[in-house]
């Protein structure tokens, strides 16, 4: 067998070559890294969760005629996608106030917002992802005006599609991080949505405990991130009550129970 050509790794995906030209095969990996990787570590099982929750966001969204790069899941760790020119932009939408928004502009952590934020960080590790406004992104040709509209727009109908599915689950969606690529016909290009959307790149804080079930359990030193991520997919219905996951969680508590 032929081993399959490595086109990207990041810090938490591999992109691999697909089986029909303009395809890739996203791998989600269990390794998680924060602060611009300053932080590195792993969280067992984190991929193959990321994996199932991306693609039911992704599907979901599709439903709503939000363009995602998102074709279809192939096995515990991969997904076949569309191959997209990524725009060197991460798009952040706030409704809660935390993170480096609290830090920079001194707002109380938990602060609702009374309006949803939209901010612009450049894709750059070796400049640490700054933040950016619109006038450096028409400046330096990272996206034009058109592109701009729509992502602007795709964002905020992410963002209220996301609000309502975690509410839904007693999940405050406090912000999160997407990326926007271009799909190529011919001369012509449109913007989709691409990456993925995982507890990674959100902040989803329980409603009633305001318990993190994010990444940020990883970059506080928090503990139990693999049990977030899994509370996570169990509440949006992915993991059946009575899998093996939740057999061997029962088996835990109840042996702490009694105190074994
Ligand atoms: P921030 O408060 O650290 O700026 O993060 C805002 C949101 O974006 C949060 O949900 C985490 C996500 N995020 C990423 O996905 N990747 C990153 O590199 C950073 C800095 C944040």
């Amino acid at each position: 067998m032929v081993r399959r050509r490595q086109i990207y790794e990041g810090k938490a995906k591999i992109l691999y070559e697909g089986p029909e030209p303009g395809t890739l095969i996203q791998y989600f990996k269990d390794d998680a890294t924060a602060f611009n990787a300053q932080k590195r570590g792993t969280i067992s099982g984190k991929g193959v969760l990321n994996n199932r929750i991306s693609e039911h966001i992704f599907v979901a969204l599709q439903t709503i005629g939000v363009p995602t790069h998102f074709i279809r899941r192939i096995n515990m760790r991969e997904q076949l996608v569309r191959q997209v020119e990524i725009v060197p932009i991460e798009v952040v939408v706030r409704n809660v106030a935390a993170g480096s928004l609290s830090k920079r502009l001194g707002i109380e952590e938990g602060t609702q917002l009374p309006r949803t934020i939209i901010e612009y960080y450049y894709k750059d590790d070796a400049l640490g992802d700054p933040m950016i406004a619109d006038e450096h992104i028409a400046c330096f040709g990272w996206a034009s005006q058109d592109e701009m509209n729509d992502i602007a727009d795709m964002a905020i109908r992410v963002n209220d599609f996301m609000c309502g599915l975690f509410a839904g689950i007693g999940i405050r969606l406090v912000d999160f991080k997407l990326e926007f690529g271009r799909l190529y016909d011919g001369d012509f290009s449109r913007i989709i949505l691409a990456d993925e959307i995982s507890p990674d790149g959100c902040r989803l804080w329980d409603m009633k405990s305001n318990e993190k079930l994010d990444k940020d359990r990883f970059r506080q030193n928090l503990g139990g991130e693999a049990e977030a991520y899994q509370e996570v997919a169990r509440r949006l219905g992915l993991l059946p009550e009575d899998s093996e996951e939740s057999a061997v969680l029962d088996l835990d508590s109840h042996r702490k129970k009694r105190g074994r």
